[in-house]
């Protein structure tokens, strides 16, 4: 741990330094003038060349053709160091004016120490973390030349259909607002004097995760104020957070395609939130809109697309087949494509390309170093969840004699990578299996029995062995959850159940009597509804990426204690959906005294059912609620004190409770201290995280807890859309996850 320590401690100040350099009035500064400079030397297609981004499908010698020409201003997916400078110095010796090519990758959580999925991240609650997380990945990506990463996926999501919830921070804005400022800061690191920054490049700008019905690429109608309480934040969060980069989605909202959307672009970005570096498109997502119908050709795309903002294109290459006639019919400015330049120019500027375009090669390779896979398994413990454990069966005995390791996630090295991984290789992967062999194989008799090959193995001819290896153990661990491409893009799913037969199997291994710990891996909260009544201990893994093995069986067995909290409530079943906390209010919310389907008397009257807002087949209770998770010791809240009851909007409001670990385990809580704007002018969420602390306790240790809270953070976009706290009456919680807690009021007064 000591070496985390120190990873935070100097990185902590590297990430001061860069927010601050973002600060800095561009005007007079010299890059500006050199970049004007740069500008008034440029031809047309020079400037059209910068804006056009293709892809490393191309063979060497066709994008060094275009390089040549200064027809490219960026390159996505070429990794090779050696490709990589064979490029830049093409660039840079062969073009007219030498300006360094762009080399961008996804690089979503690790290039080849891959940490726990982004979902996975945000269940730590850690953003300490989850920055030194993105910090590795740009030191193993830059080392090969990558300069640039589309991420992170800062989409709000509230639908598990939707596959790509894996690649970002779950449902709430709050959390993913601080998960992104802490990705940005720890790809970009300390910017131009920091040969391993990457430009981040949140995405997808913007809706894209309300996809309808949790299709990809679907619609999303989402109303203003919607987008502005709830989709917007973590992209505003990034701006300020020095983002480099913005990339646009694939939706349309309410009937424009993002990017052909100059509301977002232009009034929202550039103009309220004052973003100076560049908008890339999504994967053509500039021709989809002839898709959408709202195109007609390549010609109108690239117009739409250029004019709404967008300044780089996506391999699809209309601005550099169009843009020029576009100019000469004076369908778009000159100084449109000169702004489009200018802001992808300066941050060629601040990645440090024109100073140095190159990679180093014959270095020591940094790729899976040491530190880096320690802070991979440590991302891994801290997102793991404990969502049940009946009778204290975890943490296991050390002691005992034999265990029975069941189901197909148990070994499956690539698996348990997870989505969106191109360049991680699964030979570096260690799986709980090998974990627990490496461990225990010695003391404890480890029987592995898969009984199924793969998550969607529907073939159930190996569930009797499986039964015979759990009637001969003390402990049956079933692991279990989705195969990697079954989450992410395009990876949508009708039903959230446990896939091919792997609930058979842990049906028939329950049978047995013996304690049954099943441990899910999965890209997204899965209906476990009926395997979580079945398991005397569940532990929710998402995908864990390279370390999770080890992170698994040392939570099993009690050497570290589970921290992790859902990022994104757990549906009971996919019907619920969206389910997510912070609902409005309805007029006649469930207050848990509906009657559910088998209570209701034959021939009820009309009005016997409750009249509130509730399933009949599934109540109004998720699964398992957000910001919820156990661990193997209990904690006690109390002498909740806020600093005034009646607050102004400039104060801040003060809050101190008592936390105490009143179990026999060390162990960390997420404390979350959420709050409820009672009556509003429109109407209010029925809570909403404002603050989460990880605070680590010594059984029977009660440490103060102190959170500061300004009143200007109660602010949302009202009736008259403007951003503004209104006075009147709050809830306030604080506790383990959004359904607990200590409440108290308190007033903000004009
Ligand atoms: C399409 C995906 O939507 C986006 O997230 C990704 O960054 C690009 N393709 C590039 O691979």
């Amino acid at each position: 741990m000591k070496w985390i320590k120190f990873l935070m401690a100097s990185y902590a100040s590297l990430f001061l330094f860069s927010s601050s350099l973002m600060a800095v009035g561009v005007k007079n500064d010299p890059v500006e003038k050199k970049i004007d400079k740069l500008i008034s030397r440029m031809t047309l297609e020079e400037k059209i060349g910068q804006m056009n981004q293709i892809s490393s499908f191309e063979s060497i010698e066709t994008m060094g053709e275009f390089v040549k020409k200064g027809s490219i201003g960026s390159i996505i997916n070429e990794i090779d160091p050696i490709k990589i400078n064979t490029l830049q110095r093409i660039a840079v010796e062969e073009s007219r004016l030498g300006i360094p090519l762009l080399i961008g990758r996804d690089v979503i959580h690790g290039f080849k120490t891959i940490f726990p999925i982004p979902l996975g991240q945000a269940a730590t609650f850690d953003p300490e973390l989850v920055k030194i997380g993105a910090h590795i990945a740009a030191v193993e990506a830059s080392s090969v030349g990558i300069k640039w990463t589309f991420a992170p996926m800062v989409d709000i999501a509230r639908d598990p259909r939707w596959g790509r919830i894996a690649e970002g921070c779950g449902e709430d804005p709050y959390l993913t607002s601080v998960m992104a400022i802490a990705m940005v800061e720890g790809f970009q690191g300390n910017g131009s004097n920091d040969p391993t920054c990457i430009a981040a490049c949140p995405k997808h700008f913007v809706g894209y995760g309300a996809a309808e019905g949790g299709r990809d690429y679907n619609s999303t109608f989402l109303p203003e104020r919607l987008l502005r309480n709830v989709y917007l934040p973590p992209f505003e969060a990034s701006v300020k957070a020095g983002a480099y980069t913005f990339m646009t989605s694939f939706n349309d909202n309410d009937g424009v395609p993002s990017s052909g959307n100059e509301f977002i672009l232009k009034q929202v970005l550039r103009k309220e939130w004052g973003f100076d570096g560049f908008v890339v498109s999504d994967w053509a997502s500039v021709r989809e809109m002839i898709s959408h119908g709202f195109a007609a050709d390549d010609k109108e795309a690239a117009m739409k697309a250029v004019n709404a903002g967008v300044n780089m294109e996506m391999v699809s290459m209309t601005y550099f087949n169009h843009l020029k006639e576009l100019i000469k019919e004076g369908k778009v400015k000159q100084e449109t494509i000169d702004d489009a330049v200018r802001n992808i120019l300066r941050i060629k500027f601040r990645l440090g390309l024109f100073e140095n375009p190159f990679v180093e090669l014959n270095k020591p390779s940094v790729m899976y170093s040491e530190t880096h896979l320690e802070a991979a398994r440590r991302a891994a413990t801290e997102s793991v969840i404990l969502l049940k454990n009946d009778n204290q069966t975890l943490p296991l005995d050390e002691n005992i004699k034999t265990i029975a390791v069941i189901g197909p996630m148990a070994d499956a090295p690539y698996e348990q990578m997870g989505t969106w991984v191109f360049d991680g290789d699964k030979a570096f992967t260690i799986t709980p299996l090998n974990a627990l062999k490496e461990k225990y194989g010695n003391k404890i008799n480890i029987i592995f029995e898969p009984a199924l090959a793969y998550s969607r193995d529907k073939n159930t001819d190996g569930i009797a062995k499986a039964v015979k290896a759990s009637e001969q153990a003390d402990a049956v661990l079933v692991f279990v959850g989705e195969e990697s491409i079954l989450s992410g893009e395009a990876h949508c799913l009708a039903d959230l159940n446990l896939q091919g037969a792997q609930s058979e199997l842990i049906e028939a291994v329950a049978k047995t009597g013996k304690p049954v710990i099943t441990v899910v891996m999965a890209g997204r909260p899965l209906t476990i509804t009926k395997e979580a009544a079945l398991s005397s201990a569940v532990l929710y893994s998402f995908h864990p990426g390279t370390m999770g093995g080890p992170a698994i069986v040392d939570l099993l067995f009690g050497e570290e204690v589970p921290s992790g909290k859902t990022p994104v409530t757990f549906p009971k079943t996919v019907g619920q959906i969206p389910v997510y906390y912070a609902h409005n209010s309805s007029g006649r919310p469930a207050n848990g005294e509906e009657t559910l389907i088998d209570d209701i008397p034959l021939e009820a009257g009309q009005t016997s059912l409750g009249n509130r807002s509730f399933y009949l087949d599934a109540g109004s209770e998720p699964l398992y609620p957000f910001g919820y998770g156990l661990s193997y010791t209990t904690f006690e809240y109390g002498n909740i004190k806020i600093s005034s009851s009646e607050l102004k909007k400039n104060d801040i409001l003060k809050l101190s409770f008592d936390l105490k670990n009143t179990g026999k385990y060390a162990g960390t809580e997420v404390a979350q201290l959420y709050i409820q704007d009672k009556v509003g002018s429109v109407t209010r969420p029925v809570k909403e995280l404002k603050r989460f602390t990880r605070v680590t306790l010594q059984p029977g240790e009660k440490r103060t807890v102190n959170f500061e809270l300004p009143v200007e953070e109660l602010a949302f976009w009202n009736i008259d859309m403007k951003k503004v706290v209104e006075p009147g009456d709050f809830n306030l919680w604080v506790g383990g996850n959004s359904c607990d807690g200590k409440e108290i009021s308190f007033k903000v007064i004009e």
